[in-house]
């Protein structure tokens, strides 16, 4: 059986972007309040107390957007500083990222994966929902400062949609000849925006490397990671490709990851909704700490027969819960 130690933090459940395939447009979504959150001090003790001794090692800070969260520094420099962790990552927009990605990597994350779905400013503010002035520069600059600043690897992150960005595939490929970036391609999952799944569906990834293979030649890269991603590599790019194929192909006898929720639910799987517990009430109403660590062992032993469950009965999955409140 795989072992599974990495924990997705979902921080937050708000966002400053409103991507397309990530919250249904137009729906408002009830955010959580305030107090609703996970604390900095509850989500530090249950690292210390039940997910570190049940063996999770590897933590990415997640959202919405994980640097809307009042005091994400403090929080990053505490769990780096956890003798036990062995990898600290998050995942962001960017937007906010050329003014703290400096405090960010002094308090010791290292490792930042951006989602960029277009080089075109006018693109980039229609799949992020923007109406106002366009929000493509400062995003940009935020990946640069990630750069200068020395985060690696820097994974840049494209959901593929048919009809609105496929057509930039080779550009956002060609980012990584001169630059030492990972590129990766995602199949849109029909979670979050179901119409907008229904209504222009994915990409699969072959034919994405087809295409790529056909301009600059691709190849497999010898360096695999630990996450999804198939990794390749346009033969002499200083960087890599990635392609996540969660609907075209399944991973799921390879996974190793765990998801909370800002407001403190563990979930097993992201494609279902089977088998979540409420760790943040059973904190809140004094549950001990051993019998906490008991239920988590016991999802840990489950997650095999929930994983992937709903492919595997043929229905499609329903949520309740769009991509911006599970954290990718
Ligand atoms: P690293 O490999 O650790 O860098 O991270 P990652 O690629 O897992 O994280 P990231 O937040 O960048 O996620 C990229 C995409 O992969 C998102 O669309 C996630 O929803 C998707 N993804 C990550 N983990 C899983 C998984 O276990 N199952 C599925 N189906 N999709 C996943
Ligand atoms: N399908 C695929 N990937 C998605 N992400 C968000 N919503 C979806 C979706 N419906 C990705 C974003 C982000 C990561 C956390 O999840 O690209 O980088
Ligand atoms: Fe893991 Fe579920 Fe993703 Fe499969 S679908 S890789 S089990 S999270």
């Amino acid at each position: 059986m795989n072992q599974v130690d990495y924990l997705r933090i979902s921080l937050i459940d708000r966002c400053n972007f409103r991507c397309q395939y990530c919250m249904p447009e137009g729906a408002e979504l009830d955010y959580l309040l305030r107090q609703e959150l996970l604390t900095n001090e509850e989500l530090l003790t249950l690292l210390q107390e039940v997910f570190i001794p049940v063996g999770f090692r590897k933590f990415r800070l997640t959202g919405g957007e994980p640097l809307l969260r009042p005091g994400v520094v403090d929080l990053v420099r505490a769990i780096a500083s956890l003798p036990e962790t062995q990898d600290l990552a998050m995942t962001t927009n960017a937007y906010l990222l050329a003014s703290m990605a400096q405090e960010l990597y002094d308090a010791g994350l290292r490792r930042i994966n951006i989602s960029l779905d277009s080089l075109n400013p006018e693109t980039f503010d229609k799949v992020i929902g923007n109406r106002g002035r366009s929000r493509w520069q400062q995003t940009w600059e935020g990946i640069q400062t990630a750069h200068r600043v020395g985060f690696d690897p820097l994974k840049l992150n494209v959901v593929v949609i048919p009809g609105v960005n496929d057509q930039e595939v080779l550009d956002l490929a060609a980012l990584t000849i001169e630059r030492c970036w990972h590129v990766r391609f995602i199949e849109f999952m029909p979670i979050g925006n179901a119409q907008l799944f229904g209504e222009s569906a994915w990409v699969p990834s072959e034919e994405l490397r087809q295409n790529i293979r056909d301009t600059f030649g691709l190849m497999e890269s010898n360096v695999q990671g630990n996450g999804p991603a198939d990794v390749f590599q346009i033969p002499e790019a200083k960087g890599t490709l990635g392609f996540i194929s969660q609907m075209s192909e399944c991973f799921c006898d390879r996974c190793n990851r765990m998801r909370l929720s800002a407001d403190g639910w563990l979930r097993p799987c992201l494609l279902n909704e089977s088998g979540q517990i409420d760790l943040k009430t059973s904190l809140r109403n004094g549950v001990d700490l051993i019998q906490l660590r008991a239920n988590v062992r016991q999802l840990l032993m489950i997650k095999p027969e929930i994983n992937f469950k709903e492919r595997e009965s043929g229905t499609p999955g329903t949520y309740t819960r769009t991509m911006s409140q599970i954290g990718g």
